[in-house]
């Protein structure tokens, strides 16, 4: 009842799929009242270097980006306001620190709105990690939709999706098998395992090949460093980003404070490139003859989307996922298995269309998406002046000013979400599906659809049908599994 009243005060949602709008773009609410007060912006960008440099210490050092943007939300009592972001003074003279955050549903949906913001260079703010990570092109992740050559890329990525999700079940499920037979004689060896390595290996088997076409078995030398070369590349361009809130202050003079030459992993990479080009000949060639890409650009951009977006997301998701259901203590996991098994019957395999029936798996799914998005941040910035909506007020932005949104607390929007920051298995549920329409880890609403005029991630369904499959497949195998988000410490075989 109370969910029913809260969705009924609930803001428009942005246009779901079939909504006309989300082809062109994912469009924010609606400014739902013209009586909403006009507002200045509150919080400042501070004093010239000294400004920045405060809010850089606080965000990675004396608060963490969770209390940083939580207690100037609170300060200003409001969800839009103006601060710094980091990296910024001494070395990164030209990365602009001045943002104007993000941190309710409405507001964040701008976000989305490719009519009043572009994504330019834009993925993780105004610093941008050198093109010499990405072969010194600038990969579909960088592109605003107004650039030619993000449709290119997106329809690319969308591409090799389909074309791959005939394998991508099959590989999913046939990886999962080694990785959980790892984690089980771990455990009868040494009483635990840290599954994380495991996880990183299975990813890169499983993706290189239902994403590229390529068998990392192929190329032992790939197979054994794949993920290792991926995780350092990864690491390092994105380094002045990341918030480390230990060993201070020594993060931030050493590795805070400049950016790293992709010289120290272009070993990895370039052997990254060679698999591909051996043995992933079709899928390149697909985007070379289809797309009209050169065949440096296409193989770039696969390392791109198989290494940043694919194993890079489903390393931060996965192990969140794992750890919620394994430490669950309400019987989260009797409920899952009943669920899993009740909808497979006597199916021998699993498949997406079967999973789709599982609303349980799903709800945790989203749940844990929604409490944990793996990509914390999203930038745009203002392709236009335009008057940007919270729930409560309106804010003039100007043309060139950098939105920021912090997801986490985005979504926990008490607006949105009945009691936010709990974890309710079956939030999206039923009725609660409507909620889909603010659930925005993928850059967008779960109820949009990724294309070529939009940033939404490509792979929104995959996703979200993959760690379902996931648990799915867990509960055919185990009757229950203990742990934490690092380590499985017990797993009970199914009868
Ligand atoms: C858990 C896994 C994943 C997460 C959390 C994730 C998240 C995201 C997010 C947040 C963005 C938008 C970034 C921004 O512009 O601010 C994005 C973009 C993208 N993702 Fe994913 N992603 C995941 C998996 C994948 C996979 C498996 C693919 C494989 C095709 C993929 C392909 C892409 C592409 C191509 C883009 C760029 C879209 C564009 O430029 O229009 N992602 N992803």
């Amino acid at each position: 009842m109370k969910a029913m009243a809260a969705m009924m005060s609930m803001p428009p949602p942005p246009p779901s799929s079939s909504s006309p709008l989300a082809s062109q773009s994912l469009s924010v609410p609606s400014r739902q009242a013209s009586n909403l007060p006009v507002l200045t912006i509150p919080g400042s960008h501070g004093w010239p270097l000294v400004g920045p440099i405060s809010d850089r210490l606080d965000y990675f050092w004396f608060q963490g980006p969770d209390t940083f943007f939580r207690s100037r939300m609170e300060k200003h009592k409001s969800t839009v306001f103006r601060t710094n972001v980091p990296p910024s003074f001494p070395f990164f003279l030209r990365v602009n620190p001045k943002v104007i955050a993000v941190l309710d549903c409405n507001s964040f949906a701008h976000l989305f709105d490719m009519e009043v913001v572009e994504k330019k260079d834009v993925l993780v703010g105004d610093f941008m990690p050198s093109t010499s990570y990405t072969g010194d092109t600038r990969v579909c992740a960088y592109l605003d939709t107004e650039e030619p050559k993000h449709g290119q890329l997106k329809n690319f990525a969308l591409d090799i999706l389909k074309r791959g999700s005939k394998v991508w079940v099959e590989e999913l499920q046939a990886n999962l098998d080694v990785f959980f037979d790892t984690i089980e004689s771990d455990i009868s060896k040494n009483g635990s395992s840290s599954f994380l390595s495991h996880l990183q290996t299975f990813l890169f088997n499983f993706l290189s090949k239902s994403l590229v076409g390529a068998d990392p078995a192929l190329d032992p030398g790939v197979a054994n460093s794949g993920p290792l070369s991926i995780d350092l590349w990864l690491g390092l361009q994105l380094l002045p980003t990341v918030p480390i809130l230990a060993f201070q202050p020594l993060v931030e003079i050493f590795l805070h404070s400049y950016t790293y030459p992709f010289a120290l992993v272009s070993g990895g990479y370039r052997k990254l490139y060679s698999f591909i080009e051996q043995h992933g000949k079709e899928v390149v060639q697909l985007g070379e003859k289809e797309f009209g890409l050169s065949k440096s650009d296409a193989i770039h951009n696969l390392i791109f989307t198989l290494g940043f977006n694919a194993y890079g997301g489903f390393s931060v998701f996965l192990p969140t996922l794992l750890g919620t259901i394994a430490s669950d203590k309400t019987g989260l996991q009797a409920r899952l298995r009943d669920e899993v098994r009740k909808v497979c019957g006597t199916s021998t395999g699993l498949r997406f269309d079967l999973v789709k029936d599982m609303e349980l798996v799903n709800s945790v799914v989203y749940e844990t998406l929604r409490l944990n998005p793996p990509v914390q941040l999203q930038y745009a910035r203002a392709r236009k002046d335009f008057q940007l909506t919270s729930h409560d007020s309106v804010f003039d932005v100007k043309k060139g000013e950098l939105l920021c949104g912090y997801q986490p607390l985005a979504m926990r929007d008490g607006k949105v979400f009945e009691d936010p920051e709990s974890f309710k298995p079956d939030r999206f549920v039923g009725k609660g599906k409507e909620l889909l329409n603010y659930l925005f880890w993928s850059n967008g609403p779960q109820t949009g659809t990724p294309s070529e005029t939009n940033k939404q991630c490509a792979a929104k369904d995959y996703v979200t049908l993959s760690a379902s499959l996931i648990v799915a497949h867990m509960y055919r195998r185990y009757d229950s599994i203990s742990g934490d988000a690092g380590s499985i410490t017990a797993v009970e075989k199914a009868n």
